[in-house]
Formats: structure tokens, C-alpha cells, sequence
């Protein structure tokens, strides 16, 4: 798989972890290795990956994209240990359905919806691939920090337009492509990789794998468009209040006040 291979920056997180090297694109070794990956490892090495965050430095309560869920169904696209399924049953939402590659990651979902007296419907699948999940049928699909793991992103968005009722909200966050290009050195920021690459590579993390590849933010506008989707809003403005929570010399905090680390896009369904 990575018989080209060249170590290339890396950045997870608050910083540059180790180097990443390229490999061929290979969807079937890309789902064999990452749900491996979260079937071990699980999200909560990655940090601010759910409800009420989008990702680092940005928060629902600060954004209220979705509004008043009451009454809603909502469908989360790699729906990892189920947090955010729990953020909306809380906020009485009438429907709650996950789905997501890893059987581990479906059935810490299930175990944490139970704790807290909540249940949902919850599929084990590639989001690329067909796997049941009933078409025109959800106010919002959503996904917090897993779009950007999918292999195939115009088939990924078109199948979850297809899920959508007509004027259906699609909202996912993902890492910032500005961010994973900016390293924080000697108190200057370096650009240390190049934006518009979008090939594939693998990062070792916490002695696991994962594979990925880091699309540009036109390459989100235009899958969105494609699909049929209408972009409402896009967040990438850093919070203050999250920024001055982390105290002066928090390094990520820094860049995070310099640069968006964290993107949202909010979507209707035509
Ligand atoms: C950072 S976690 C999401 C955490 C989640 N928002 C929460 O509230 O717990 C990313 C999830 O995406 C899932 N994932 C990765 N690749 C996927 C794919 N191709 N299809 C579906 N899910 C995938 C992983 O198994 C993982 O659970």
C-alpha cells in the first residue's frame, strides 16, 4: 500500500505528532485499518469531538446552528462513543439514529444512550456505502469530527442528501485544512505543508494507525454543491471564551487565535 512512501508534516490536534507517510488510496485497507483503529483505540484520544463541540475552539452553544431540536429526527454520521446522540435526545429530540464504521464505537453508543435513558437506532457501516438507513426521512444529519475520514466525499454527501427530507439541515465539523498546514515554531507560525495536496497518508497514533487525506475547503464547497446541498453558514472563527479558558501560554490557544483549527458548514437540502 505505501510503496511510494515520503514523510510528510502531521499535525493532530494541538500540534505536529510524529510523520506521516503517503500511501496509495486503497478504500477497502482504509476501512480495514481505520475501524480497527476506533475499535481499539476509541475517540476520546482525539479530544473535543462532540456535542456541545464541534472540534477544538468551537461550540454549539456559541454557534446554535441546529436550534430547537424538540420534536426532530436526527441522524449522526460516525456517531463514535455517542455523546452528541446524547447532547440531543437531552434536548428532546424525537428520533435518534447513529451510524458508524466500528462495531466497538456502535456498541459504546448503545451502553452510553442506556446509562442515560435514551435510545437510538444504530447501524455498523462505512458512511460510503448503502446500509438501510431510511431515505427522505430526517429534519438533520449530522456528523462531528468523522466526515472527513470518508473515502468517497460527492457519494458520502449525496447519500446523506438522499437521507434529508426536502429542506433537511446537514451540519458536519472537521479540522480546518489551514491548520494542518501551520506549525507553531519559535514563536512564529511556519507553513510546513502543502494545502492544496490532497493525497492519502498514514499516522501513527497512540500505537495505532490511521489513514487519511486532507481536502481543501473548495473541495467541501463544491461536494456540497454537487450534491444539492445550499450552504446557510460556515463557522471557522476561533471561540474567545475557549481561547482565554486555556490561560496564556496555552500554545494551541495561540494558534488558535491567529487561525481557524475547526470548520462548520451548515447545508440545506433542495
Ligand atoms: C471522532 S469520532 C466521532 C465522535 C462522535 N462525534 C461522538 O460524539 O462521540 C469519529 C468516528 O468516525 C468513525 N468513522 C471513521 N471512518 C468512518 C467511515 N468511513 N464510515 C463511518 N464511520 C467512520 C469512527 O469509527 C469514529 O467513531
Amino acid at each position: 500500500m505505501d510503496n511510494n512512501s515520503v514523510n510528510r508534516t502531521n499535525i493532530i490536534g494541538a500540534g505536529e505528532v510524529g510523520s506521516a507517510i503517503s500511501v496509495d488510496m486503497d478504500k477497502h485497507s482504509i476501512h480495514k485499518m481505520n475501524s480497527n483503529f476506533w475499535d481499539t483505540k476509541g475517540n476520546e484520544i482525539l479530544g473535543a469531538t462532540s456535542l456541545p463541540l464541534y472540534g477544538a475552539f468551537v461550540s454549539e452553544e456559541k454557534c446554535q446552528l441546529f436550534g430547537d431540536v424538540s420534536g426532530k429526527k436526527l441522524l449522526e454520521i460516525g456517531c463514535g462513543s455517542g455523546q452528541s446522540l446524547q447532547y440531543h435526545g437531552e434536548r428532546k429530540a424525537s428520533e435518534l439514529w447513529g451510524m458508524d464504521i466500528s462495531e466497538n464505537q456502535i456498541e459504546k453508543t448503545r451502553q452510553h444512550l442506556t446509562a442515560c435513558g435514551l435510545t437510538a437506532q444504530l447501524v455498523c457501516s462505512p458512511m460510503e456505502e448503502e446500509c438501510g438507513i431510511p431515505k427522505d426521512y430526517f429534519d438533520f444529519v449530522y456528523s462531528i469530527y468523522a466526515i472527513g475520514w470518508t473515502t468517497d466525499l460527492e457519494g458520502t454527501f449525496s447519500r446523506i442528501a438522499s437521507y434529508l427530507k426536502k429542506d433537511g439541515v446537514f451540519i458536519f465539523s472537521w479540522s480546518h485544512p489551514i491548520h494542518k498546514c501551520v506549525v507553531a515554531e519559535n514563536n512564529t507560525l511556519a507553513f510546513k505543508k502543502n494545502y492544496f495536496d490532497e493525497s492519502w497518508y498514514s499516522v501513527s497514533l497512540n500505537e495505532g494507525t490511521l489513514t487519511l487525506s486532507d481536502r481543501k475547503l473548495s473541495t467541501y464547497v463544491n461536494a456540497l454543491s454537487k450534491a444539492g446541498f445550499v450552504i446557510e453558514q460556515m463557522i471557522e472563527q476561533s471561540d474567545e471564551e475557549i481561547i482565554q479558558s486555556c490561560g496564556d501560554n496555552n500554545e494551541f490557544a495561540k494558534k488558535a487565535k491567529m487561525l481557524p483549527v475547526t470548520f462548520v458548514f451548515k447545508a440545506r437540502k433542495h
